[in-house]
């Protein structure tokens, strides 16, 4: 059984992007209150006192989009001062991450995962669900500016969608050649969305590699992680490429982590909606951190059940009704 030691801590629900696949189009989402989220105050009391003492010391900031919160400096800051943090990351979709990255990387960061869906713009723009001005470029910039700053690995998640972005998968994989980061091909789960549900399957990781394989041939390879992404490199390139095969591979026996959400509850699983803890409310009454720290110690002895395995196969269809955004991707 693997050791439980990585936090994936959302710091809000709200995104500036609205990526298909994570947050469904059309009816508006429920967004939680902004006293709501845990404070960075709360979210140090809360690895000092609970998560620490059980062995945590990888920690990971998600979202919706983390870089939205006006204190994401302080919050890397203060987690990145923690004697215990072995590694510090974020994910992010790199809109804000022009003028953020070097004090982020001031602060601590370290490691930093970018979503990238398509390297053509109107696609871009297609996906993320905007219909303005494009904001590609903008997150260009903001890949370049970590990549400059310093943050390796850089990692690039792409979300394959068949008969969206499924063309340009050489495309991102050859950005490799020109760069040492690590592009990411991730199985699209079917979570939130029940159009694309509906209307697309997922394209299995061996089928991009064998695309991948017949290009340019695929060596094995190695990067520096805590997620289930099998890694490849493609001869002679500066980078490597991940493979995040949830649908195809069901990796939960392997699953190592859980999840802190922005308002403060941990959640075993990310498809569990029975099994969590509601941390924030007891935090903000007089905690009880001995009965606080016995309470998560039930969740990580339980977890290897409340696994969804059956659903991670795609196997069962769902009634999980958070979006990736709400859990917190
Ligand atoms: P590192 O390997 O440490 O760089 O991070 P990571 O791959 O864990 O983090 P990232 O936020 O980049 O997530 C990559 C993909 O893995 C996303 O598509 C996530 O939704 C997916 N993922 C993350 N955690 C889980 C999980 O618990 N279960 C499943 N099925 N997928 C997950
Ligand atoms: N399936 C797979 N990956 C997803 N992400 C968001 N929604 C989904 C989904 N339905 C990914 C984003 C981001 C990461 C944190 O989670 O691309 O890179
Ligand atoms: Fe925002 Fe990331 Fe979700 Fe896209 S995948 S809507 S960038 S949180």
């Amino acid at each position: 059984m693997p050791v439980i030691d990585y936090l994936r801590i959302s710091l809000i629900d709200r995104c500036n992007f609205r990526c298909q696949y994570c947050m469904p189009s059309g009816a508006e989402l429920d967004y939680l209150l902004e006293e709501n989220f845990l404070t960075k105050d709360e979210i140090i009391t809360l690895l000092k006192e609970v998560f620490i003492p059980l062995g945590f010391n990888k920690f990971r900031l998600t979202g919706g989009e983390p870089l939205l919160r006006p204190d994401i400096v302080e919050i890397v800051e203060a987690i990145a001062a923690l004697p215990e943090t072995e590694d510090l990351a974020l994910s992010t979709n790199a809109f804000l991450l022009e003028k953020l990255a070097q004090p982020l990387y001031d602060a601590g960061l370290k490691r930093i995962n970018i979503s990238l869906d398509s390297l053509n713009p109107e696609q871009f723009d297609s996906i993320i669900g905007n219909n303005g001005r494009s904001r590609w470029q903008q997150t260009w910039n903001g890949i370049l500016a970590a990549h400059e700053v310093g943050f390796d690995p850089l990692k690039l998640n792409v979300v394959v969608i068949p008969g969206v972005n499924d063309t340009e998968i050489l495309d991102l994989a050859a950005l490799t050649f020109e760069k040492n980061w690590h592009v990411r091909f991730i199985e699209f789960m079917p979570i939130g969305n029940w159009e694309l549900e509906r209307d697309r399957a997922w394209i299995p990781s061996e089928e991009i590699r064998q695309d991948i394989r017949q290009r340019w041939g695929l060596d094995s390879g190695t990067v520096t992680g805590n997620g289930p992404a099998d890694v490849f490199q493609i001869p002679g390139a500066k980078g490597t490429l991940g493979f995040i095969s949830q649908m195809s591979e069901c990796f939960c026996d392997n699953c190592n982590r859980m999840r802190l959400s922005a308002d403060g509850w941990l959640r075993p699983c990310l498809l569990n909606e029975q099994e969590q803890l509601d941390l924030k409310s007891q935090l903000r009454k007089s905690p009880n951190f001995a009965q606080l720290r016995d309470q998560v110690n039930y969740l990580l002895d339980i977890k290897p059940e409340i696994n969804f395995k059956e659903r991670d196969k795609g196997t069962t269809t769902g009634t999980y009704t958070r979006t990736m955004s709400q859990i917190g991707g």
